[in-house]
């Protein structure tokens, strides 16, 4: 199969509260391998299903030199700190952010077995936990940069990471 296109501003899927997973069928465990792809081609660190236009509550995140991590239905239950730090999104190409975002989380997930699991993320893995779960609910970087003088244009695709 080909691979999935990354939708891109402004198309309303990326506006829209994506839908509980209520069922880990064979037609999911097949988005979240289109997901992982995607992910890979474009390259990003994290990806969530609105972005390959499936409004559903789940979300990929590959930190360089970790595994793959796949989360179904996630919810932060606590964070803490905040910190300022420079965004990027594959679903808004070309541009750079300066956003605030915690220094640490804690994520309840479902796996994509339907475990129940729980997360601990800080740094940048807080950032792509942040950043994914705020997808799914129709919520993009860019809401969260305060003036314009934060967004700025890249000369570059290369060199930043982008979720
Ligand atoms: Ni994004």
């Amino acid at each position: 199969m080909a691979v999935r296109v990354i939708r891109v501003l402004p198309d309303p899927v990326l506006r829209q509260k994506a839908k509980k997973v209520t069922k880990i069928d064979k037609s999911v465990q097949q988005l979240i391998d289109d997901m992982i792809e995607a992910m890979r081609a474009a390259p990003g660190v994290g990806l969530a299903a609105p972005q390959v236009g499936v409004s559903l509550r789940i979300a990929v995140i590959e930190m360089p030199g970790s595994e793959v991590m796949v989360l179904i239905n996630p919810e932060i239950v606590k964070r803490q700190g905040e910190r300022l730090v420079p965004e990027g999104c594959l679903s808004v190409p070309g541009y750079q952010g300066e956003i605030k975002r915690s220094v640490w989380v804690k994520v309840k997930a479902q796996d994509r077995q339907g475990r129940n699991i729980r997360l601990k993320g800080e740094g940048l893995l807080a950032q792509a936990l942040e950043h994914e779960i705020d997808h799914i609910n129709g919520v993009l970087y860019v809401d969260h940069v305060e003036g314009s003088d934060k967004l700025c244009k890249l000369v570059s695709e290369s060199g930043h990471e982008r979720l």
